[in-house]
């Protein structure tokens, strides 16, 4: 998807990445996958991939080189300890032999609202379809409405149940499934929702939300950062 002239990147998740990822997961979610899990998903599963949102705010204004943001990042890292306040979300998914399944999904909730949400989830679809998924499928908490309404905007369906799945509070999981990505419907579907959402996002104020730490720290690119 073409961001062009947006404050965010997409990009592979990697493990510097890591460390944010498992602190946003254990604030998002009751029953959180460990930094482990998440290392051996990054470095070890090569039937998974992982996407992190961050926000850059001098993408858009072109001021610096959007390529290279991992040196220019370093020492906004060191400032946040371990937390990089910048990295808004994160998704995933495991090839199941032609089966995208998508395995997470979370945005900070100070960011929720403004489409990021719909962005990674886009972002993942398209690579499962590049990687050969004919569908695409998930489980979602039965009492967790906002996700499920996100998913059957993207053409998921409710097929099945696994009764109390979850581990933490034994609620349901509904299973959710995508008719044939290759579709001929599939395709418009997904063109029309992604022209929509990046109609949306070029719409919309994508400043840092108000009283966020970001507001008052924006990242900015640190061009004479030691290449440590
Ligand atoms: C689910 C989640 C990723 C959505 O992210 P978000 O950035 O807030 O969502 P977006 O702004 O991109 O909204 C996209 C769609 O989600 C749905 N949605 C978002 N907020 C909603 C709300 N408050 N009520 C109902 N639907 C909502 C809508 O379908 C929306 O499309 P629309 O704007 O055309 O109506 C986010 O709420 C989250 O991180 N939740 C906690 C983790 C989680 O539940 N993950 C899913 C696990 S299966």
């Amino acid at each position: 998807m073409d961001l062009q002239g947006l404050p965010y990147l997409l990009e592979p998740m990697a493990a510097a990445h890591v460390p944010t990822v498992a602190a946003i997961e254990r604030r998002v979610f009751t029953h959180p996958w460990s930094l482990t899990n998440f290392m051996h998903e990054v470095e070890d599963n090569r039937f998974s991939e992982y996407l992190v949102l961050c926000y850059r705010p001098w993408i858009a204004s072109g001021s610096a080189d959007a390529t290279r943001p991992r040196r220019f990042l370093r020492p906004l890292r060191r400032r946040a300890a371990e937390e990089d306040r910048s990295l808004l979300g994160y998704v995933g998914f495991w090839l199941m032999v032609d089966e995208g399944h998508i395995s997470t999904l979370a945005v900070q909730p100070a960011w929720r609202g403004r489409g990021l949400g719909e962005l990674l989830l886009s972002a993942i679809i398209g690579r499962a379809m590049e990687r050969g998924a004919s569908h695409a499928t998930l489980e979602v908490r039965r009492t967790n409405a906002v996700a499920q309404a996100l998913y059957r905007k993207y053409g998921f369906q409710f097929v099945g149940v696994r009764k109390g799945y979850y581990l933490d509070n034994h609620e349901d999981a509904l299973i959710m499934t995508t008719d044939d990505l290759a579709s001929a419907e599939y395709q418009a579907l997904y063109a029309r929702l992604q022209e929509a959402l990046l109609e949306r996002l070029r719409r919309a104020d994508a400043a840092p939300p108000a009283g966020s730490e970001m507001e008052q720290h924006p990242p900015s690119p640190a061009p004479h950062a030691p290449e440590d």
